[in-house]
C-alpha cells in the first residue's frame, strides 16, 4: 500500500479562535493542529495572538504550514482583512471553522442586557461577520466547506443558567440552514457541530470533580469528551469525504441527546403484568 494522501491535502482553512483560553486544548486549538497534519494551509486567527503562536509551534514542530492572524471577529473590518490574508498567503480559501463562543449567565429573568448582547455579538454575529467575507472568496477558489459550532445547549437546556449562551447557539443552527440553502449552488457545503459536554480552557475553571464527573454521566458512554473529539468531526465535515453533506447539526455529545442514563422503570420488579 502507498502512502495515505493527507485528506485536506491543498486546501486553504481559516480556524477562528485557534488559540486556547487557558492551559489544556481548546476545539480551535486542536482542529488546526488536524487540519494542518491533514495537509491544509491553516490561518490561525485569534484575538490573541500569543494564544494562537502556541498553536502555531505545535503544527510548526509536526511539520505543518500555519501561520497566525490576529483579529476580533466581532469586527467587520477584521473580518474582511482575515480572508484577504489568507488569500494573499494561500492563495484561495476553501474551509472556514467558525469556532469562537463564550459562555453568558443568567436566567432570563436576571441576566443583563450587556450580557446578552455580548454573547450575541461574539456567539452569533461574528459567524455572519467571518462568512459575508469568507464566501465570496471560497466561491471564487471553487467551492468548499463552512463549519459552526454550535452546542448541544441550543437544542436541550441544562440546569445552569445559561440563557444567552443557549439561545445564540441556537441562533447558529438556523444560521447554518440559510447559508447551506443560500451557497449550495455555489459549491459550499455549510454544517454545525453541536459539542456535548467536554473538557476544554472555556469551562474548565468552572468545573470541581464532582460536576466534571457528572457531565461524564450525563452521557450514554459516561466518558469525557474532548476538544479532540470535535476536531476530527471537523476534519471529516471539512474534507471531500463529506462531499454530499451540508445543513446537518453533527452532535458530538458520546449520546447526551438521545437518551439519558438514569433509570426511568423499575421493569424488574414490576408486578402489573404488563411484561412481553
Ligand atoms: N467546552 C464545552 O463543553 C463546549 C461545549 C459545546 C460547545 N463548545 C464551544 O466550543 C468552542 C470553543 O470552546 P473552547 O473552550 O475550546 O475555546 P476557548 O475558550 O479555549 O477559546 C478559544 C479562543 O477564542 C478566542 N476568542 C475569543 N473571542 C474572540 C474574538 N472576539 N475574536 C477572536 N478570537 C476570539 C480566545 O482568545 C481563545 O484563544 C466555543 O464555541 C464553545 O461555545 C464548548
Amino acid at each position: 500500500m502507498g502512502e495515505r494522501r493527507p485528506r485536506l491535502a491543498g486546501k486553504v482553512a481559516i480556524v477562528t479562535g485557534a488559540g486556547s483560553s487557558g492551559p489544556g486544548t481548546g476545539t480551535g486549538n486542536a482542529t488546526a493542529i488536524l487540519f494542518a497534519r491533514e495537509g491544509a494551509s491553516v490561518l490561525l486567527v485569534d484575538q490573541s495572538a500569543e494564544r494562537a503562536e502556541q498553536t502555531l509551534a505545535t503544527i510548526q514542530q509536526q511539520g505543518g504550514e500555519a501561520s497566525v492572524y490576529a483579529a476580533d471577529i466581532t469586527q467587520a473590518p477584521d473580518c474582511q482583512a482575515m480572508v484577504e490574508a489568507a488569500r494573499d498567503r494561500y492563495g484561495g480559501l476553501h474551509v472556514l471553522m467558525n469556532n469562537v463562543g463564550i459562555l453568558g449567565y443568567g436566567t432570563v429573568v436576571d441576566v443583563t442586557e450587556e450580557t446578552w448582547d455580548r454573547v450575541f455579538e461574539v456567539n452569533l454575529k461574528s459567524m455572519m461577520l467571518t462568512s459575508k467575507f469568507a464566501v465570496p472568496a471560497i466561491i471564487e477558489s471553487g467551492g468548499g466547506a463552512i463549519i459552526n459550532i454550535s452546542s448541544t445547549e441550543a437544542l436541550r437546556a441544562s440546569s445552569s443558567a445559561v440563557t444567552p449562551y443557549n439561545a445564540s447557539k441556537a441562533g447558529i443552527i438556523g444560521l447554518t440552514n440559510a447559508m447551506a440553502a443560500h451557497h449550495g449552488r455555489d459549491n459550499i457545503r455549510v454544517n454545525c457541530i453541536a459539542p456535548g459536554f467536554l473538557y476544554t480552557p472555556m469551562v474548565a475553571p468552572l468545573l470541581t470533580e464532582e460536576s466534571r464527573e457528572s457531565r461524564r454521566q450525563a452521557s450514554l458512554l459516561g466518558t469525557e469528551g474532548t476538544a479532540w473529539d470535535v476536531a476530527w468531526a471537523a476534519v471529516f465535515l471539512a474534507s471531500d469525504e463529506s462531499r454530499w453533506i451540508t445543513g446537518i447539526v453533527l452532535p458530538v455529545e458520546a449520546g447526551l441527546l438521545t437518551s439519558t442514563p438514569l433509570p426511568t422503570l423499575n421493569y424488574e420488579s414490576s408486578d402489573s403484568g404488563n411484561k412481553p
